[in-house]
C-alpha cells in the first residue's frame, strides 16, 4: 500500500530557490522515493489558487500565475502520470468541507496562528493610530477573512485525503498543526466506538534546508525582495548574485561570507566548497563568480525544460484538467462520508 502525500504552493509570485529547496525539491524526490519497506508514495500536488486570492485580486494575474506555478512543476520534474496535479479551486470539496470545519473551531484558536498574527502585527503601528480605531475588533479592518480562516481551508485540503505526510517548509509545520488538530476535534465529535473519519497527517521537514536564506541573509522570501528566481537566466542569476550582501557586518569567521557560502551549500556538497572557500578567503568576487557557475548549472537543464512545456500550454491546461479528475473522485468520496457523518445526507 503506497502512503498518501499531498502538499500545494500558492500561485502568487515567480518561484525562487527559498521555495524550491524548502518545498518543491522534496516534491520531487518524494515522488521518486522507495525503499524495501514501503510502496513509496501517492503524490498529490496542488496549486492552491483559493489562497492565493487573499493576494492575487485580478482575474487575469490569476490565470498567468497559475500557468506558471503549473509549468514549474512539471519543469522541476513532477510526472503527471505518477502524481496528480491539480489546482484547488476545481475541487470543490475543498471549501465545502472549509465549512464543515468552520462550525468546530474557534476564534480564539484561529487566532493563534503565526500568520493571522503576523498581519495583526503589521497593523499595530502608526496606521491603528492615525485611524483613532477604538475596538479591538475595528483594528482588525484591513485583514481579510480569507486570512484568518486560511488553516481551516488547508487543512481541508489536507485532511480530504486521507493524507499521511505533508512536505512543507518549516513556516507551513504550524498549520498541519491545525490539520491534525482539526481532525482530531472531528473524530471526537462525531465518531463513535474509536472510528476515525480523518487521519492525522504528519509534516515533513528537511532540517539542512528549513529555512532557505535570501540574498540579505534573511528568510528568502517573495516578500523581502531578496530572492534569487528558480528560473532566473544567466543574467538574472548574475544580477542577484552579485547583490548578495557582503559587507562588514556579516563577514564570518575564517574569511568565509555567510551570505555567499549558505546559498552555495545548496548547490554543492560542503566537501567541494571547503578548498574553494579556503583558497578564496576574503575574495567576495571570485566566490560570486563561481557560484554564479554553479547555480547556471544547476537551473539550466530546468529552465530549458520550462521553456519547452510553454510552448503548448493547452497540453498543461489538459494535465490540470486530468489531475482535478482523479482528486475531484477521491475528495467527493470523502466529502460524502462526512455529510453522512455529520447528517446531511441521508
Ligand atoms: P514566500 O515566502 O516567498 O511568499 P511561500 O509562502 O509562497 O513563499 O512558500 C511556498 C513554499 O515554499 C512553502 O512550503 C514554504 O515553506 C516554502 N518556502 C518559502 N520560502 C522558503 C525559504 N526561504 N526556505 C525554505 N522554504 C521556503
Ligand atoms: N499554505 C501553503 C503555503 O503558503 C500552501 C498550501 C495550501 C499547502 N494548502 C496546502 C501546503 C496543503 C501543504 C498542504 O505555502
Amino acid at each position: 500500500m503506497k502512503k498518501i502525500l499531498l502538499s500545494g504552493v500558492k500561485p502568487t509570485g515567480i518561484a525562487h530557490i527559498g521555495n524550491y529547496f524548502g518545498a518543491m525539491k522534496q516534491f520531487v524526490d518524494l515522488q521518486d522515493f522507495q525503499d524495501g519497506t514501503s510502496d513509496g508514495y501517492q503524490c498529490y500536488f496542488m496549486i492552491a489558487d483559493y489562497h492565493g486570492l487573499n493576494l492575487i485580486q485580478n482575474g487575469e494575474e490569476m490565470r498567468r500565475l497559475t500557468l506558471d506555478l503549473a509549468l514549474d512543476y512539471l519543469a522541476i520534474g513532477i510526472d503527471p502520470s505518477r502524481s496528480i496535479l491539480f489546482k484547488q479551486s476545481d475541487v470543490s470539496a475543498h471549501t465545502e468541507l472549509t465549512w464543515i470545519f468552520d462550525t468546530l473551531v474557534t476564534i480564539p484558536y484561529l487566532a493563534r496562528a503565526h500568520a493571522f498574527k503576523a498581519a495583526v502585527e503589521k497593523l499595530t503601528d502608526a496606521t491603528v493610530a492615525q485611524r483613532h480605531l477604538s475596538s479591538k475588533l475595528e483594528q482588525l479592518t484591513d485583514i481579510n477573512v480569507g486570512t484568518f480562516n486560511y488553516p481551516v481551508l488547508m487543512a481541508a485540503d489536507i485532511l480530504l485525503y486521507d493524507t499521511d505526510v505533508v512536505p512543507v517548509g518549516q513556516d507551513q509545520k504550524q498549520h498541519v498543526e491545525y490539520a491534525r488538530d482539526i481532525a482530531l476535534k472531528f473524530n471526537h465529535t462525531f465518531c463513535r466506538d474509536s472510528i476515525s473519519t480523518f487521519k492525522l497527517p504528519e509534516p515533513l521537514i528537511i532540517k539542512d534546508v528549513a529555512v532557505v536564506p535570501g540574498i540579505d541573509g534573511r528568510k528568502m522570501s517573495k516578500s523581502y525582495g531578496n530572492t534569487i528566481p528558480l528560473f532566473a537566466t544567466r543574467g538574472e542569476i548574475e544580477d542577484a548574485v552579485m547583490s548578495i550582501v557582503t559587507d562588514s557586518n556579516v563577514t564570518g569567521a575564517g574569511g568565509i561570507p555567510p551570505n555567499i557560502y549558505n546559498i552555495h551549500k545548496l548547490f554543492k556538497n560542503e566537501a567541494d566548497l571547503t578548498p574553494l572557500y579556503d583558497a578564496h578567503k576574503g575574495q567576495y568576487k571570485a566566490l560570486k563568480e563561481a557560484l554564479i557557475e554553479d547555480i547556471d548549472a544547476f537551473l539550466k537543464p530546468m529552465r530549458e525544460r520550462r521553456a519547452q512545456l510553454k510552448i503548448n500550454t493547452d497540453k498543461v491546461l489538459e494535465i490540470l484538467k486530468n489531475g482535478a479528475e482523479r482528486a475531484g473522485k477521491q475528495a467527493d468520496a470523502k466529502l460524502l462520508e462526512v455529510k453522512k457523518i455529520i447528517g446531511v445526507t441521508p
